[in-house]
C-alpha cells in the first residue's frame, strides 16, 4: 500500500498531464468528421500501453475504429485478467450549455469535488477511468508487483453501440481468454459509499418515422382535414405508457426477471437520498413505474424513453406548416431475461399496429445488447470488493446500475468469462451531457485500488 501510495505520489502530476493529452483529442465515435482523432487517441492508448511495460502492444482493425489490444503475460500459470474500456466519446452537443470547451479539459472545484475535478468530454466516461488502468499497470511494472496476466481491449465504438466488436471478439477468442474481465466505466454511490455495479440493463434503441401528406402544407389551407405527423407521433408516442407509467406495448413485460421481497429489500438498503436527488436535477418530484423505488426503477426494471424528437418548423419565430414528416428515437432500457431482438420486434408490431390510417410509419433498430447481472461470490468479486475496502476504509455496497455496457454479456456469451465493474465515477459527473467532469479524488482512488484488486485476485486464486 504505501509503495503504491508513494509512487502516485511522485507521478500525481504527470499522469495528469497525460489524461489531459488524451481528453484534448475529440474521439466522437458518432461524428464521421472525427475519422482521423479517433485513431490519433487509439495510438496515443496504444503507445502509452506500450510505454508502461506491455509486450504487446497494437491497433487491429476493424470494419470500423481500431481496437487497441495489449497484453503483458509474466506466467501462463498465473491467472489472467482483462481489462476493457473505450477511448471513444459522446459528442459534445450542445455546445452553448458548457462552461468550458469540451475538448480543452480544466480543473474546477465544486461542491462535491472539493479537491477539484476534470472538466471535459470523456473525463469520466470513460477516458478518465481507463486512463486509470494504463497508470494502475505501469505502477505495478515499476514496482515490480504485477502478480497476474494483465490483457486490455479498448475500443472505439462504445457509445455508437459497439457494432464491429462481436465479430472482432469471435474472432480472437483464443487472444483474448481471461479469468475475468475488470471494466471501470460504472458509478459509484459517493466518495462516502463505495459500491460496485452487479448488474447492468440492456438496450433497444428504435428510430420512427411517420409520414403523412406528400409534402410540407400550409396549416392554414389544409390544416385540420390532413393528419399532421408531428401531432400523430406525440399520439402515438404518450399511448406507449399507462396511467401507472408502465409500458403499454403487449408482451413487453413477458420475460422480465422479477426479483424476490428480499431481493428487493437488500437493494433499497442502498443509501439514497431523495431530497438530494431532487435538488441536484431542480425537479419537485420523482417520476416513474407504480411500486417500484427509484433505486428499482433504474436497477431493475425497463423504461421506454424519447432521446430525441424532431419535425416541422422549429427555427427563430413563428412560421405556419404543416410537417410532411415527424421522427423519434427512442430507447428501451431492458433488465435480465428480456431479448433486445424480441424487444425490437414487440416494438415494431405494436407501433405499425397503432398508427393511424391518414400516416405511414416506419420503425428501423438501431442497435440492441442484453442485460447482464454479476456475479458476487466469485473471487473476483470479493479481491475488488476487498480493494475498495482498503482504499476507502468501507466495505463496498453491491448496487444495480442503469446503464448498458452490451460486451459485457457478449464477453460472457462468447469467452465465457465474467466482469467486475469496478467503477469510480459518480451518477452526477454529467455523462452524455455537458460540463462532464471526473473528480481528481477519484481518478487517483481509482490508480491506487486497481493495484490492490490485482494482489488480492492473485492471492484468492493461489488459495484457492
Ligand atoms: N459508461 C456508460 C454506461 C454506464 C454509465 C453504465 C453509468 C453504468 C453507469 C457507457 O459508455 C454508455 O454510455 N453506454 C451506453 C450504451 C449504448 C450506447 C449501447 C448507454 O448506457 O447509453
Ligand atoms: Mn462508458
Ligand atoms: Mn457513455
Amino acid at each position: 500500500m504505501e509503495k503504491i501510495k508513494t509512487y502516485i505520489e511522485k507521478n500525481r502530476e504527470r499522469f495528469l498531464d497525460e489524461l489531459f493529452e488524451m481528453l484534448k483529442m475529440p474521439s466522437v465515435s458518432a461524428d464521421p468528421a472525427q475519422k482521423d482523432n479517433i485513431r490519433k487517441t487509439a495510438e496515443y492508448v496504444r503507445e502509452k500501453l506500450e510505454e508502461a511495460g506491455a509486450d504487446t502492444a497494437e491497433l487491429c482493425e476493424t470494419e470500423g475504429y481500431p481496437v487497441v489490444y495489449a497484453e503483458k503475460i509474466i506466467d501462463s500459470k498465473l491467472p489472467t485478467v482483462l481489462v476493457y474500456g473505450h477511448y471513444d466519446v459522446q459528442p459534445p452537443d450542445p455546445l452553448d450549455l458548457w462552461e468550458t470547451p469540451p475538448f480543452e479539459p480544466v480543473i474546477k472545484k465544486t461542491a462535491e469535488h472539493p479537491e477539484g475535478a476534470i472538466f471535459a468530454r470523456g473525463s469520466c466516461d470513460d477516458k478518465g477511468q481507463l486512463y486509470m488502468h494504463v497508470k494502475a499497470f505501469e505502477l505495478m511494472m515499476n514496482t515490480g508487483s504485477l502478480p497476474c496476466n494483465i490483457k486490455f481491449m479498448i475500443e472505439g465504438e462504445e457509445e455508437v453501440g459497439s457494432e464491429h466488436l462481436e465479430s472482432f471478439v469471435k474472432a480472437n477468442r483464443e487472444r483474448l481468454s481471461a479469468d475475468v474481465v475488470l471494466i471501470s466505466d460504472t458509478a459509484m454511490i459517493s466518495m462516502e459509499h463505495p459500491s460496485i455495479e452487479t448488474g447492468l440493463r440492456g438496450m433497444a434503441y428504435m428510430e420512427v418515422e411517420v409520414r403523412g401528406p406528400n409534402r410540407d402544407l400550409h396549416s392554414g389551407v389544409y390544416g385540420g382535414a390532413v393528419a399532421n405527423p408531428v401531432n400523430i407521433l406525440c399520439r402515438m408516442i404518450a399511448s406507449l405508457h399507462d396511467e401507472n407509467n408502465r409500458i403499454a406495448i403487449p408482451g413487453f413485460y413477458e420475460d422480465v426477471a422479477e426479483l424476490s421481497a428480499a431481493e428487493r429489500q437488500e437493494l433499497n438498503k442502498a443509501p439514497f437520498d431523495e431530497a438530494a436527488y431532487r435538488k441536484d436535477l431542480d425537479i419537485k418530484a420523482v417520476w416513474g413505474e407504480k411500486g417500484y423505488t427509484s433505486i428499482e426503477r433504474t436497477g431493475i426494471r425497463p423504461t421506454l424513453d424519447v432521446n430525441g424528437i424532431w419535425g416541422g418548423y422549429t427555427g427563430e419565430g413563428a412560421k405556419t406548416v404543416l410537417p410532411s414528416r415527424a421522427h423519434a428515437k427512442i430507447s428501451m432500457r431492458l433488465v435480465p431475461n428480456q431479448q433486445s431482438k424480441k424487444i425490437e420486434k414487440l416494438f415494431q408490431e405494436h407501433f405499425e399496429k397503432i398508427a393511424p390510417e391518414g400516416v405511414r410509419v416506419t420503425v428501423k433498430a438501431l442497435h440492441g445488447g442484453e442485460a447482464v447481472v454479476t456475479p458476487t461470490d466469485s473471487l473476483a468479486y470479493k479481491a475488488a470488493s476487498k480493494a475498495l475496502e482498503e482504499a476507502f476504509g468501507k466495505q463496498p455496497i453491491p448496487t444495480r446500475g442503469g446503464g448498458s455496457i452490451p460486451i459485457v454479456a457478449l464477453f460472457e456469451k462468447e469467452l465465457d468469462v465474467k466482469t467486475v465493474l469496478l467503477g469510480f465515477g459518480l451518477d452526477s459527473d454529467n455523462l452524455h451531457s455537458p460540463n462532464e467532469k471526473y473528480g481528481l479524488f477519484n481518478f487517483y482512488k481509482g490508480i491506487e485500488t486497481i493495484p490492490l484488486f490485482y494482489k488480492h485476485y492473485a492471492e484468492m486464486s493461489k488459495e484457492a
